[in-house]
């Protein structure tokens, strides 16, 4: 869809004073905010902290982390933002193909707190910005911020991560900086939030466990980093979902390759579940490492899913068509 809407904004460009008038006039679509209350039950609560933390990686996002040991847990304030990126951060690793962040973009404050986060902000706004990537003032988000995989969230837990966002101990992040995103990406956050028409409603995870499975490796955003895509582009290649990720890379020493998550020999295809599930297991406590043998995979924040969620994960994996792995880009 990316490398579309680039074209598209190009072509937009060449069409003039009209197509300019359009991206800024009538650009992002969007509504207003759904006018829901979050009924936030303990249970509803604690299935929010179980997904903003373990399973969907807000707070790791929206936190500071600790480079130190494996995976960069985050660090206390917890959703508290962390320093913005700026001109001078390098963006090898990050969806945007320059060498420095065209810009300046913050990773807020998601806590309570009144000034700097989300304590002003109304449920059905905190929804609208998680899943279809519309800011509380009708901007649209720079989908580093991972709305367009949020948007297959269902009402249901989305509501949760809202309960318990609420939840957490207010803290005064002090990022104030306004957002600055240079051409072409100031079009690109204009085109790329869309509405959701319809609720959203997950499978039923007792009826159908592979389709709850697929609903996982994609609210997980396993399938967004282990899918091979264009540089720039938000969608994989075709026929090759889950079959290896792009190259990351964890500033100047380490590159690493997501894994081929399909059932072919150089993916999962050698290993058994019981390997699997140990190797999530294994970070529940990130040992401390160095910068080189450090990994982008969120591992200490995975390390706490559920037995039942990883046994939903592999038995989907194996369903895939065994795919063979390509490092390079196609
Ligand atoms: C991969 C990193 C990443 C993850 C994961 C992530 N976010 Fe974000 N989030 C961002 C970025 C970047 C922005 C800023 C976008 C902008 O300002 O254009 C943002 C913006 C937001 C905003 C709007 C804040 C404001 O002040 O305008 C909210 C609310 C938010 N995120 C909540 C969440 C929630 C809830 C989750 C989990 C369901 C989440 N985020 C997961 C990166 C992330
Ligand atoms: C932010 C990107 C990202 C996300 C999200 C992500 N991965 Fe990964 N994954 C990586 C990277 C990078 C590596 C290679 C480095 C490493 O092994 O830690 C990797 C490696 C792996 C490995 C191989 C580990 C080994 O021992 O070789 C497995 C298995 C895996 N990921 C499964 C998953 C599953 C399942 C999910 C979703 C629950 C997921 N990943 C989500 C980036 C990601």
């Amino acid at each position: 869809m990316g490398k579309w809407l680039l074209r598209g904004a190009i072509a937009l460009l060449a069409v003039g004073a009209a197509g300019a008038a359009w991206v800024f006039g009538f650009l992002p679509r969007t509504h207003p905010p759904a006018p829901v209350r979050v009924a936030a039950t303990p249970e509803v609560i604690e299935r929010g902290r179980y997904l903003a933390i373990n399973v969907l990686q807000c707070v790791d996002c929206h936190s500071v982390r600790d480079w130190t040991k494996y995976g960069g847990p985050p660090v206390a304030p917890i959703g508290a933002g962390r320093p913005c990126m700026d001109r001078k951060t390098p963006t090898a690793g990050v969806n945007v193909n320059q060498e420095y962040f065209p810009g300046v973009l913050c990773i807020r404050n998601i806590t309570p707190d009144r000034a700097t986060g989300i304590g002003e902000w109304s449920d059905g706004e905190i929804i609208r910005a998680v899943r279809e990537g519309i800011g509380r003032d009708g901007r649209g988000l720079f989908p580093i911020m991972p709305y367009f995989i949020y948007r297959h969230l269902s009402d249901e837990d989305v509501q949760a991560v809202v309960a318990y966002l609420r939840t957490l101990p207010a803290a005064d992040s002090g990022i104030t900086p306004e957002r600055q995103i240079e051409f072409p990406l100031n079009l690109l956050v204009r085109l790329w939030p869309e509405p959701l028409e319809a609720p959203v409603v997950a499978p039923d995870r007792a009826k159908d466990r592979l389709a709850y499975g697929e609903y996982l490796a994609r609210i997980a955003r396993c399938e967004f980093c282990h899918t091979p895509r264009e540089p720039n582009a938000m969608e994989g290649f075709e026929g090759r979902r889950f079959a290896g990720g792009m190259p990351f890379h964890l500033g100047k020493e380490r590159v690493m390759y997501p894994m081929n998550l399909t059932p072919h020999a150089s993916g999962l295809g050698g290993w058994t579940r019981e390997q699997f599930v140990a190797r999530f297991r294994a970070h529940a406590t990130p040992q401390t490492v160095t910068p080189a043998e450090n990994t982008l995979m969120n591992w200490n924040a995975f390390s706490g899913m559920t037995d039942d969620d990883l046994d939903l994960l592999w038995d989907f994996f194996m369903t895939l068509p065994p795919v063979p792995y390509r490092q390079e880009p196609l």
